[in-house]
């Protein structure tokens, strides 16, 4: 757990926390990107509550200001479709408006492969532009992926061809990918075998 200061009180962090101590927090009005706050807090439940899931989330007293969360890849993309075990998807990080700016997503990621439970694993995230907060930030496309690039690579994210079409089709979508100290080779190989199923891996 880590501990932090901001002007509106302590912040604590909790990597992969238990789903009990989730639900009982009331989720900020902010956190609206993606969903609804109530829709967004039922599918975070849903992903700690899962055996193979795990939010990271921020709390300030009963409220509940950032997450970020890792889960299987969705059944209908590609990263589901391995045959090797290990690839897990950072889902989603979103911190409340009132607390952006201060490193509160930085913490939840490092928070979270801190625990090393993924050294094994291969994170992966995609970026996809129609996702961008650009209203929320008055941030261009360009200036909100080098954002999230930065965001990604402190905790060992590197940018990663692809040739999805999803991700290659749209200059502003990106693949990045943290590979685990001890992810197998296998799960390597694998890896790339799904980062290029079109067009076979160049030479
Ligand atoms: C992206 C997001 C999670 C960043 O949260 P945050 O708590 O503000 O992030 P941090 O304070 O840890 O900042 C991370 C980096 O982004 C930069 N940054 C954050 N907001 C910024 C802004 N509005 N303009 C410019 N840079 C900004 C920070 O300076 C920092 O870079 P640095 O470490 O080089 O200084 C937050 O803006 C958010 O919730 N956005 C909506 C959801 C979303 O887009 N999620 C990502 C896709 S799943």
């Amino acid at each position: 757990m880590r501990h932090l200061s901001s002007p509106y009180g302590a912040i604590e962090v909790i990597p992969c926390g238990d789903p009990a101590l989730l639900s009982i927090l009331e989720i900020d009005a902010t956190l609206d990107v993606f969903r609804s706050p109530d829709a967004q807090f039922a599918a975070l439940l849903s992903i700690a509550l899962d055996a193979d899931g795990c939010v990271c989330f921020a709390r300030l007293g009963h409220r509940l200001i950032g997450y970020a969360t890792f889960h299987p890849p969705d059944a209908i993309e590609r990263w589901s479709q391995g045959v090797v075990p290990g690839i897990v998807e950072l889902g989603a990080i979103e911190t409340s408006r009132l607390h952006r700016g201060r490193h509160l997503a930085r913490h939840l990621l490092g928070a979270a492969v801190q625990t090393g439970r993924f050294e094994d694993k291969i994170l992966i995230a995609t970026l996809y532009q129609w996702h961008f907060d650009l209203d929320g930030t008055n941030l261009t496309a360009h200036a909100y992926r080098k954002l999230l690039e930065r965001l990604y690579g402190s905790v060992g994210f590197e940018i990663m061809k692809t040739d999805d079409p999803e991700i290659m089709y749209y200059p502003g979508n990106s693949l990045m990918a943290r590979i685990g100290a001890r992810a197998s080779s296998a799960l390597k190989t694998e890896f790339d075998r799904l980062r290029w199923l079109e067009t076979g891996r160049p030479r």
